[in-house]
């Protein structure tokens, strides 16, 4: 087992190189399934989520080629339909896109259901509904999830989405691609990452059209070719450096970003005092030294993101003044606010709202990483407390984060990791999946 040591109380200065988005790459990769011919991938982020989907390609008789570090090449001439490895599907959110693809390129799919970060009920109703309103049956049972295009592909139709999802969305984009006729998705999300994905098969010979507002319409085509496509930077991880730079009181310039999508970030950390400046690719955040109290609220894009809510609030704690972050997408995502108190935080939830008392200094404890973000938070946390913080569960941050460690500490963080023996390895233990 391995967790994170910090010795926190160093502002972080110096550059750094942004990867690949993780949420574009996780639904770019499983889209490589229907291409009929060679595609090549760039900036694809090297994190667990990415290892684990080129795995599960790779099972379902893809050839996958690495050309660098971030770029593949992934050949899918010659995929066949067969059981994937069900307990790599298991432990991601991001299989739910091999049900579109598997859909598109075989006509049927059989995945098990996504795993992902807990936080809450996460259903994928939406998802199911935008299928069977292609034609496909569905049927989900111990677990796992069939999908059958009764005569072989599935038809355009017009489908209003309930609420407004970034997995459904994108995971009908897959599903209507290669369908017969023309498909409109109304009330869909508009993240940057749902743009990339159509950019991904519009330039593999796909038509899909609209994707960034909510309405989205793909005209079905027989086959897509294999291309070239470069993936957009991660607008997840670069938020999370900006935060680092004003929580920790130093100056980072974030590079190979795209300012436009950091926007609802950076409005959010000026109004905290943080100086920001954007550039053309890239952007420099710099502390005036006094953090401001600020109120968050997390929307679908272009609202703050639900994945920069963690790292926020620990922000908050050191800000002067009351805040209080809404939390507008999920049910459950404050968990990481425990771990919080056990450094001197001093925050109330209610529901779906926290209240922040901020000014305390934070000082150094054992904690965890309770999901992939609230893991970035505690990171955050541990480099503004004094003295030593231990963050064990490493494992949800690394599905997310490239060279998490090594970036920090060319911006001069004091952070490592250390191997530790697993006392519950012989114990019943309920592995919570992110
Ligand atoms: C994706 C991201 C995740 C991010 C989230 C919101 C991936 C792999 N994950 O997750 O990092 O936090 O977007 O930006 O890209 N909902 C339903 N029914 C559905 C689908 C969603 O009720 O069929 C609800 C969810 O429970 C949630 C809301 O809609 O309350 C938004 O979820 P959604 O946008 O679908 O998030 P994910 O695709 O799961």
């Amino acid at each position: 087992m391995e967790k994170y040591v910090i010795n926190g109380g160093k502002p972080l200065q110096g550059e750094v190189e942004i990867s690949g988005a993780k949420n574009a790459a996780v639904a770019i990769i499983p889209a490589a399934l229907m291409v009929d011919g060679v595609c090549r991938i760039e900036n694809i982020p090297e994190i667990s989520d990415t290892d684990m989907l080129l795995t599960i390609l790779t099972h379902l008789g893809a050839k996958v080629r690495l050309i660098n570090r971030s770029t593949i090449e992934i050949d899918s001439r010659e995929v066949r339909f067969c059981d994937a490895p069900f307990d790599l599907m298991r432990k991601i959110r991001a299989s739910y896109y091999l049900i579109g693809a598997m859909l598109s390129r075989f006509g049927h799919a059989k995945t098990t259901m996504p795993g992902g970060c807990n936080f809450g009920v996460r259903p994928i109703d939406q998802h199911i509904k935008g299928m069977t309103a292609l034609g496909a049956d569905i049927d989900v049972r111990n677990g796992f999830v069939y999908a059958d295009a009764p005569d072989g592909r599935l038809h355009g139709a017009k489908i209003y989405l309930d609420k407004v999802s970034v997995g459904a969305t994108m995971n009908i984009i897959l599903a209507a691609t290669m369908a017969s006729g023309r498909t409109i998705i109304e009330n869909a999300a508009r993240e940057p990452h749902i743009v990339d994905l159509a950019n991904f098969l519009n330039s593999m010979g796909a038509d899909v059209r609209g994707a960034g507002t909510d309405t989205i319409k793909i005209n079905g085509v027989e086959k897509l070719h294999g291309g070239s496509y470069s993936i957009i930077p991660d607008q997840i991880e670069a938020g999370t450096y900006m935060v680092a730079a004003a929580a920790t009181g130093g100056e980072i310039l974030v590079k190979n970003v795209i300012p436009k999508h950091l926007e609802c970030i950076s409005a959010k950390l000026r109004e905290t005092g943080t100086i920001v400046q954007e550039y053309e690719d890239s952007v420099l955040v710099k502390s005036n030294g006094n953090l401001r109290k600020a109120n968050v609220k997390t929307l679908p894009y272009p609202g703050f993101p639900t994945d920069m809510q963690p790292q926020m609030g620990t922000l908050l704690c050191m800000a002067n003044g009351t805040s209080v972050i809404t939390e507008g997408i999920y049910d459950n995502r404050f968990k990481y606010v425990n771990e919080l108190r056990k450094m001197g935080a001093d925050i109330q939830v209610d529901g779906r709202i926290a209240i922040i008392e901020g000014g305390n200094a934070l000082t150094g404890a054992p904690v965890m990483a309770c999901d992939l973000r609230a893991g970035a938070a505690m990171v955050i946390a541990g480099l503004c407390a004094s003295g030593t913080t231990e963050i064990e569960d490493i494992h949800f941050i690394e599905r997310g984060y490239e060279n998490f460690v090594g970036k920090l500490r060319a911006l001069g963080a004091d952070i490592s990791i250390i191997d530790f023996p697993d006392d519950t390895e012989n114990a019943d233990k309920v592995i919570s999946i992110g």
